[in-house]
C-alpha cells in the first residue's frame, strides 16, 4: 500500500496562470490520481491588442494572479496548506519571466511551510497527462500540438522520453493564430479559423504541404503561413479586399494543409512506434490544436486503421493547466526527486536531451 500524497501544482510558463491540487494513493480511490481542484486563469484579453503574448505583461499578470489561483485551488479542494505533502511548480521550458514568477512563488510557499519543493518540466506534464486521465500504461506515442509545442514523443517511462520529430519552426497553433490575423479573424486563431473553414472550399487555394516530401517526422509550418499571405494578397490585389467567402476558402485551404501534414507525419511516427512496441498500441494527443475537429478526426481515423487506441484527454487537461504539474510532482516526490531553494527557472529544457528540437523562440516563448 502506498501512502496517499496530496500535491499543489503551479503553472505559469506561458499565458495561463494555474493552480491545482491532485491526490494519489487514497485506498478509497484504488490508487488512482484524483484532481481535487484545478484553477486556470487565462490572459487572452491582456494580450489581444498586441496580436500575441507579450512576455513582460504575462509575467506581471502571473505575479498578480498566482496567490489568488492558489487560494481558490485550496478552497475548492476544501484543504489548507498544512494538508499538503508538497508543492510542484513548472520550472521550464517557457517564457522566462512567467516561469520565474511561478518558481519564486513556490519557493516562498515552501520556505514558509517547510513543504518539499518539486520542479517539474512543463512538457513532462503534457506528456504524462494520459496517465492522469486514462491510466495509460507505458509505453505510448504522444503528439504534443499547441501554440508553443509540436513534437512526437515515445513515452517510455515518467523519466524517459524520446523525441522522434517535431516542428523545425512555428508550432501549428501559432500558425493558426497568425492565419487568423492575416484573415482578420479573432484570436485565438484556432477556433476562429476552424469555424471560418466550415463554409470554405479547401481546393480553391492549394497551399503547400511542407516537408511531406522528406522522410522522417519533422514538420514545418512557417512556409505555409507565407504561402497563405501570398494567396491572400493576390485576392486583395484583384478585388480590393477579402469577402467572407474568400476568408473561408483561405481558412479551409490552410486547415486542410495542416491536417494533411499532421496526419501523414503521425502515420510515420506511429509506424515507427508500433514497429518497436507492437503490443502497446496507444497514441495520445495533447495541446490546444488537438481540439480541432478535422485534425482530431484525421488522427482518429489513422488509429482506427492501425488498430491503435486513440487517447485524447478532455480539453481542459489537454491545454495548459496545473493538475498535470501536480501529477508529475506526485511521481517525483514518491521517488525522492525533490528540489531545494536553489531550483532555477529554465526557459529551455528539452525532455529528450539527446535529441533536442531545432527550434528557436516563437511568440509563445522557447519551445523545447
Ligand atoms: O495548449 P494551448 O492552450 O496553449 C499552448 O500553446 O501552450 O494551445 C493554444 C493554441 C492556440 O494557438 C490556439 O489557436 C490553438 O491552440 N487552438 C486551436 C483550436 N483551439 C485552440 N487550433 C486549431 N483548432 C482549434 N479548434
Ligand atoms: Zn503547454
Amino acid at each position: 500500500m502506498t501512502a496517499p500524497l496530496t500535491i499543489l501544482g503551479i503553472e505559469s510558463s506561458c499565458d495561463d496562470t494555474a493552480a491545482a491540487i491532485v491526490r494519489q494513493g487514497d485506498d478509497r480511490n484504488q490508487g488512482r490520481a484524483q484532481i481535487l481542484s484545478s484553477i486556470v486563469q487565462g490572459q487572452t484579453a491582456l494580450h489581444a491588442p498586441f496580436g500575441g503574448v507579450v512576455p513582460e505583461i504575462a509575467a506581471r499578470a502571473h505575479v498578480e494572479k498566482l496567490d489568488h489561483c492558489m487560494e481558490q485551488a485550496l478552497a475548492q479542494a476544501g484543504l489548507k496548506l498544512t494538508n499538503l505533502d508538497g508543492i510542484a511548480v513548472t520550472a521550464g521550458p517557457g517564457l522566462i519571466g512567467g516561469v520565474l514568477s511561478g518558481v519564486m512563488y513556490a519557493k516562498g510557499l515552501c520556505a514558509a511551510t517547510g513543504l518539499p519543493l518539486i520542479g517539474v518540466n512543463h512538457l513532462a506534464g503534457h506528456a504524462l497527462t494520459p496517465r492522469l486521465t486514462d491510466e495509460t500504461p507505458f509505453p505510448y506515442l504522444m503528439l504534443l500540438v499547441s501554440g508553443g509545442h509540436c513534437q512526437f514523443l515515445l513515452v517510455h517511462s515518467a523519466e524517459h522520453f524520446q523525441r522522434i520529430g517535431g516542428t523545425i519552426d512555428d508550432a501549428p497553433g501559432e500558425a493558426f493564430d497568425k492565419t487568423a490575423r492575416l484573415l482578420g479573424l479573432p484570436q485565438p486563431g484556432g477556433p476562429s479559423v476552424e469555424q471560418a473553414a466550415r463554409n470554405g472550399d479547401p481546393m480553391r487555394f492549394p497551399l503547400p504541404r511542407p516537408l511531406l516530401d522528406r522522410p522522417g517526422c519533422d514538420m514545418s509550418f512557417s512556409g505555409l503561413k507565407t504561402a497563405l499571405l501570398r494567396a491572400r494578397d493576390s485576392v486583395i490585389a484583384e478585388k480590393g479586399g477579402l469577402n467572407a467567402q474568400d476568408q473561408s476558402d483561405l481558412a479551409a485551404g490552410f486547415q486542410s494543409a495542416v491536417t494533411a501534414v499532421l496526419a501523414e507525419k503521425s502515420r510515420r511516427a506511429l509506424a515507427l512506434y508500433l514497429g518497436l512496441n507492437p503490443a502497446r498500441r496507444s497514441f495520445a494527443v495533447a495541446g490546444g490544436v488537438a481540439a480541432n475537429g478535422p485534425i482530431r478526426g484525421a488522427l482518429q481515423s489513422l488509429c482506427a486503421e492501425t488498430n491503435t487506441q486513440f487517447i485524447a484527454p478532455p480539453l481542459a487537461l489537454c491545454t495548459d493547466n496545473a493538475a498535470m504539474i501536480a501529477y508529475v510532482g506526485i511521481d517525483r516526490l514518491r521517488r525522492g526527486a525533490i528540489d531545494d531553494l536553489t531550483l532555477s527557472a529554465r526557459p529551455r529544457w528539452p525532455l529528450d536531451a539527446a535529441t533536442p528540437s531545432q527550434l528557436g523562440s516563437g511568440k509563445k516563448g522557447a519551445k523545447a
